[in-house]
């Protein structure tokens, strides 16, 4: 049962990979997000980051995350990798201060790219994605969680992953309370990179699912097999 959980979920990450890669080929079209639910950011474009949870409160900045996630995947992976994770082709994103400074070089980049030599080496993509996607995008970028505090729980999430996985087939014997509680202790430990002050992490985002419903154990154990295998 583990071990079918597992693959499906490795499945649906080989498949984004190769989406990502096939797009990579095509045209650099950049894909449009949709930003429903987010305030709106204006004509003027902004200097720092508006959508961080100490602006917005924590629904807003979770939906930020989500769509910038989504945004992220479709328009940066193929040079920034995976979850912000660079292979090399690209700097690595997760780096800039998630404050005034980072902000401003990102959004130098996303509105106008990179071009070296005649050569494009980034597409803009401000008028193309707007500002909304800008920030969602970033928000995104700035709560990846630390590879080397990811690895440090490593070995507990993934017991825990098993035992969750468990329960989405028999709920029965399940402590939701218990188990809400020890994620979000351990996700309260996972930093980011950029100094943004909450890591959007497998932890973090299972123990936000968990709900005591049987169909919420089987996404929080995907979320932590997704969050897991990305890490390494
Ligand atoms: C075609 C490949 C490509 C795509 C797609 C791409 N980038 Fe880049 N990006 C680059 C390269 C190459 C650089 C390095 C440019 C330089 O030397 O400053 C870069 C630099 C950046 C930087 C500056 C990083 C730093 O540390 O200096 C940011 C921020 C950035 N990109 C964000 C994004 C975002 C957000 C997206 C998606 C909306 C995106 N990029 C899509 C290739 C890409």
């Amino acid at each position: 049962m583990t071990a079918i959980t597992y693959k499906s979920a490795l499945a649906a990450v080989a498949l984004t990979v190769s989406a990502t890669l096939v797009y990579a080929h095509g045209d650099v079209t950049p894909q449009a997000v949709d930003t429903a639910g987010l305030p709106e950011t204006g004509d003027e474009w902004l200097s720092e980051n508006p959508y961080r949870a100490d602006a917005v409160g924590d629904e807003v900045w979770a939906r930020a995350v989500e769509i910038g996630a989504s945004g992220y995947n479709q328009n940066c992976a193929r040079c920034h990798g995976l979850e912000a994770i660079s292979g090399g082709l690209a700097p690595d994103v997760r780096f800039l201060e998630a404050e005034e400074y980072g902000d401003e070089w990102y959004i130098e980049r996303f509105r106008f790219g990179y071009t070296q030599n005649g050569t494009t080496k980034m597409p803009e993509f401000g008028e193309l994605l707007g500002q909304d996607a800008a920030w969602a995008i970033r928000t995104y970028i700035e709560t990846r969680p630390d590879d080397a505090s990811m690895e440090e729980v490593a070995e507990e999430l993934k017991a825990l992953r098993d035992q969750i996985a468990g329960y989405g087939a028999d709920p029965a014997a399940a402590d939701a309370d218990a188990l809400k509680a020890r994620l979000s202790e351990i996700a309260a430990n996972i930093e980011t990179v950029s100094g943004a002050p909450v890591a959007d992490s497998a932890a973090f985002r299972a123990a936000n699912l968990i709900d005591g419903t049987q169909d919420a154990y089987v996404r929080a154990a995907e979320a932590l097999t997704i969050g897991l295998s990305a890490a390494h």
